[in-house]
């Protein structure tokens, strides 16, 4: 018989995994990448150099990035038979149901889906940090009528998206501020995602497999997709003039803002302190100060009203604003949250493999029992 069983709903007061990638203290919004807090990292370090230290554990030397970075983005140009595949696609999909496909899709360009050795599962890691901006942004020309633009392998993956997206090279800011999205969003803890890819993985299953249900799962408006939320109550709102009477009917019923609140955090997330001032920069230095304003009026009317619950900004509330003044569609911010969460979800995934038990847990059965089977002329 198991030890004692306690039903934990959501499990939201169970450990279910051991981690050396990320650390969250909740009460007091601290986040460290292996023990480095996130807001050094937004400022100094890359989404490269971050992908070493969350796989690596530990930081590069700059012989160790740059060859790292080298054998990073010569992955990058996707297969042409996913370009063919790409070009099926309707052009209405949803990116998210695109980007899930295509994620899936790789697997079968790839002689080493079914290697799960260390070594083949690293490769086919960096295939996949390396491809999935390509991913969204061929969908993106494509549904647009465009032509696809194909990967440059000597540039950095923030670079290289936007030019890719665009057709056209971002300037420095522009790469520097997605770069720094993507260190923000790379790893989280047990967030709903990952666990979905643990549990994907623990069964011995592929990086793919385990890839695709990361994304399905970080789509929901709960995890992932909120930062599209966010965009669409912003747009909803239209001015800062409406802020307050829309605030005061959200609240009135109880609503879910978009954005606040956290299964973890008590206290301001560290990554929406850090996005708060580099969103006002770029939406100033773009013209959107009217996104930055409307969005501090929320917050404002939200801290009155919760903050006593511990209900604080997210870091999907200031990356809608960030990402909108980046000039990206907003049914393209999620796609940009499961870019940078790539390199977290193959590292716990190669984490979880490092003395590997499948994860299933009890279930509760509430239904009746001994009923007897009545034949269908009896129903
Ligand atoms: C991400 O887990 C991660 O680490 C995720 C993530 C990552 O990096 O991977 O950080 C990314 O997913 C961030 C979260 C993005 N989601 C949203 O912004 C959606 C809106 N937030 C909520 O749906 C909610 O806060 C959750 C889902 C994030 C967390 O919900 P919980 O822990 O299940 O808490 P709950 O729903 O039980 O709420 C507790 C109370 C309730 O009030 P009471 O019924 O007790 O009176 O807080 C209230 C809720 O109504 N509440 C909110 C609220 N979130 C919680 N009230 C208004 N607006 C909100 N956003």
């Amino acid at each position: 018989m198991p030890a004692a069983l306690h039903f934990d709903k959501g499990l939201a007061n169970t450990i279910a995994a051991e981690t050396s990638l990320s650390f969250i203290d909740g009460e007091k919004g601290v986040l460290e990448y292996v023990g480095i807090d996130i807001d050094s990292l937004a400022r100094q370090s890359t989404f490269e150099e971050t992908t070493f230290l969350l796989w690596r554990r530990r930081l590069p030397t700059s012989g160790e990035l740059s060859a790292f970075e080298r054998e990073l983005h010569a992955h990058a140009p996707l297969p042409h038979g996913m370009l063919d595949l790409v070009r099926l696609f309707p052009r209405s999909a949803p990116p998210m149901h695109a980007l899930r496909t295509l994620v899936s899709a790789l697997a079968l360009f790839d002689a080493e889906a079914d290697d799960s050795s260390p070594a083949a599962n690293e490769r086919k890691s960096m295939r996949l940090i390396a491809r999935t901006p390509g991913l969204i942004a061929a969908f993106d020309r494509h549904r647009k009528g465009k032509p696809i633009l194909e990967a440059d392998p000597s540039a950095g993956l923030a670079r290289d998206f936007l030019r890719m997206l665009n057709g056209a090279e971002p300037t420095a800011a522009m790469a520097q501020a997605l770069d720094v999205c993507l260190i923000l969003h790379a790893d989280h803890g047990l967030n709903a995602s990952t666990f979905g890819a643990r549990v994907t993985i623990a069964t011995l299953s592929d990086m793919y497999s385990a890839m695709a249900t990361a994304v399905g799962t970080l789509k929901g408006p709960l995890h992932g997709g909120a930062n599209e939320g966010v965009m669409q109550m912003l747009e909803e709102i239209g001015s800062i003039d409406a802020v307050d009477g829309y605030m005061r009917e959200k609240l009135a019923n109880k609503d879910k803002v978009m954005g606040f609140g956290h299964r973890v955090y008590k206290a301001y997330d560290p990554r929406a302190t850090y996005l708060k001032t580099f969103a006002e920069k770029i939406a100033r230095d773009t013209g959107n100060e009217r996104l930055f304003e409307m969005s501090k009026r929320i917050e404002s009317i939200m801290h009155e009203a919760v903050a006593a619950k511990g209900i604080y900004p997210n870091v999907d509330f200031y990356s809608a604003t960030t990402y909108a003044s980046l000039g990206l569609d907003l049914d393209l911010f999620t796609c940009i949250f499961a870019m940078s969460r790539m390199a977290g979800w193959t590292g716990h995934c190669i984490e979880q493999l490092d003395g590997n038990r499948l994860i299933r847990p009890h279930a509760e059965y509430t239904g009746p029992h001994g009923v007897a089977y009545t034949t269908i002329d009896r129903r």
